[in-house]
């Protein structure tokens, strides 16, 4: 028999709030959403706090005053404040790989100072975006010209994960802001048909790659990033032309050098940067050259004031704080496995494929920051798409699905570009939807509506969904930026109470290893040693026979 797991000693168990989030568990067990509501009439304006232009209702989670309290109490007791203050001091919080963690530097204002290991971080950071705000204004504007003279039209970023994620994201969140006539294509999967699609139709002569990834070792990255170039040089007749239509977002240098990059054609970011933390760091170049320097620094201001209100703002009216401590409460407490992300904004329909690589390659994590087993759920399945259309697919198994699924209902007061009364239906069915969550329909409101008695069973819907409400002005780089901080800060202070590196993702290495022997065995010319288990070994075998068949 399995031996029970030890509880590791820095973990969230050690502090009397877990206990005490587990009695009142225990004794708000029986409330329904309907009874919350019932009792405080303020309730829907007590339960909200706001922050750095975003507002946050979550009134319809099942919480209560003293829940809330008792979160608070285990935010403190983990250390959250302490733990914040490292982070943004730049200490090596980032434990298993011996690392800073300073995404928060890379938004502070070219007048802050933050010296770490003797350098003032703010003032390199600074240099770079103004190198990256030179460069995409020469693209811009027509003034940087390809090896035959002619402008840019297209801007290729080759990258995976966290070095593709957030610009894909921003650039339909932000495409009312860009450029007429530069387009911007995304190159991240391996498969040659990505690749493909991207350089269809496009001219050499009008294209810029921008080659990026943070160690410049990335298989899928470095593949697709030769196949580019193959296909400039054939396009354009000269190796040389190279200097004129790629350009590199890396730490490392060396590499991009042996790429045949230059240096002046390389934009650098530092190893304090996660890649999932990393959409405002030169990563971002592809989005500053889309939406310009100014609207880059409006993205910047947002992510700031985000930072600035969790840094200062008073643990029980913190948004990212409310916003962590409720996904421990749903996860831990509630039983939730997924965490449902619902924008009900077009432009956001990459945010949730986004969010996936942030909150789990963040949270999911088996061991404590010590090494330790955990014996206790952290980080949830994100997942989502954007209202109104998700209405029409999974939010039956929302409303009557036998397992919980919290959802962050993401919407906008104002239409980026108004047309007839679009933005009022969308907003309507986002409160509707949080709404029908919480409280759903009882037998009698079914039996009400003249319903035959064998479909009310079916037409009844439990409630006590939760759900939080995240409202803005209007999607700009400003909200955007805000918007993301808040999730990075969510997920920050859930791994602290977790007691987890958020900082670090060794789970990816082993596929990774796995499939380079695997790749070199199904292209060997002679037939390989097989060595695997025989399901492994089979798959190669059928591949190695398709190959053989193709040639
Ligand atoms: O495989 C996971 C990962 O390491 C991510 O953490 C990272 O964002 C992505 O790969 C891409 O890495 P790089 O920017 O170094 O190419």
């Amino acid at each position: 028999m399995a031996q029970p797991l030890a509880t590791p000693t820095d973990g969230p168990r050690r502090h009397p709030a877990w206990g005490a989030l587990e009695i009142d568990r225990a004794q708000t067990a029986h409330l329904h959403l309907r009874d919350l509501f019932g009792a405080d009439p303020a309730r829907g304006t007590r339960f909200r706090v706001s922050g750095a232009g975003l507002e946050l209702d979550y009134a319809k989670q099942r919480v209560t005053d003293h829940t809330l309290v008792k979160l608070v109490a285990l935010a403190e007791q983990s250390g959250l404040a302490e733990r914040r203050a490292s982070m943004f001091a730049g200490e090596r919080i980032n434990v298993s790989e011996d690392r800073a963690v300073l995404h928060v530097a890379l938004r502070l204002p070219r007048t802050a100072h933050l010296v770490v290991d003797g350098t003032d971080v703010v003032a390199e950071i600074h240099t770079v975006l103004a190198r990256m705000s030179a460069f995409a204004d020469a693209v811009r504007s027509g003034a940087w010209r390809g090896s035959t003279g002619k402008p840019i039209r297209t801007v290729i970023n080759i990258g995976i994960g966290g070095s593709d994620l957030g610009p894909v994201m921003a650039d339909a969140a932000l495409r009312p802001f860009a450029q007429p006539g530069l387009g911007c294509r995304f190159v991240s999967n391996v498969d040659g048909d990505a690749i493909l699609d991207a350089i269809q139709g496009l001219d050499p002569a009008e294209t810029l790659v921008i080659v990026s990834s943070k160690t410049f070792t990335t298989r899928e990255t470095m593949t697709n990033a030769h196949a580019a170039r193959a296909w400039l040089v054939d396009g354009l007749g000269d190796e040389a032309a190279i200097a004129r239509h790629v350009v590199a977002v890396s730490t490392n240098q060396e590499a991009i050098q042996a790429f045949g990059i230059a240096p002046e054609n390389m934009f650098g970011f530092w190893d304090w940067v996660g890649g999932r933390y990393s959409m405002d760091s030169a990563i971002g170049l592809a989005t500053m050259i889309t939406i310009g320097p100014e609207q880059f620094a409006e993205l910047l201001a947002g992510f700031h004031a985000m930072d600035d209100h969790f840094l200062r703002a008073p643990l029980a009216e913190n948004l990212p704080v409310i916003m962590g401590l409720l996904a421990v409460w749903n996860r831990n407490f509630l039983g939730a496995h997924t965490t449902a992300v619902l924008p009900y904004s077009q432009h956001l329909h990459r945010f949730p494929a986004y969010l996936q690589q942030l909150t789990m390659e963040s949270n999911g994590k088996h061991v404590t920051a010590s090494g330790q087993r955990v014996d206790y759920d952290t980080g949830a399945i994100y997942w989502g798409e954007p209202g109104t259309n998700g209405q029409h697919s999974f939010y039956q198994l929302l409303h009557q699905g036998t397992t919980i699924v919290p959802v962050d209902l993401i919407g906008f007061l104002q239409p980026t570009t108004p047309i007839g009364d679009h933005n009022e239906f969308l907003l309507a069915n986002l409160v509707a939807q949080a709404q029908a969550l919480a409280f759903g329909r009882s037998a009698s409101d079914v039996r009400a509506g003249g319903i035959p008695e064998h479909l009310v069973p079916h037409k009844l819907m439990d409630g006590n969904r939760p759900s939080s409400v995240i409202l803005a002005d209007a999607l700009t780089p400003r909200t955007l930026g805000a918007l993301v901080a808040l999730y990075e800060h969510s997920v920050f202070v859930q791994s602290v109470i977790w007691g987890v590196d958020a900082f670090d993702q060794w789970g990816v290495e082993l596929g990774k290893q796995l499939a380079t022997t695997i790749m070199a065995q199904i292209t060997s010319p002679k037939p390989p040693e097989l060595a695997h288990d025989s399901s492994t070994n089979a798959l190669i075998e059928r591949i190695r026979a398709a190959r053989a068949d193709r040639r």
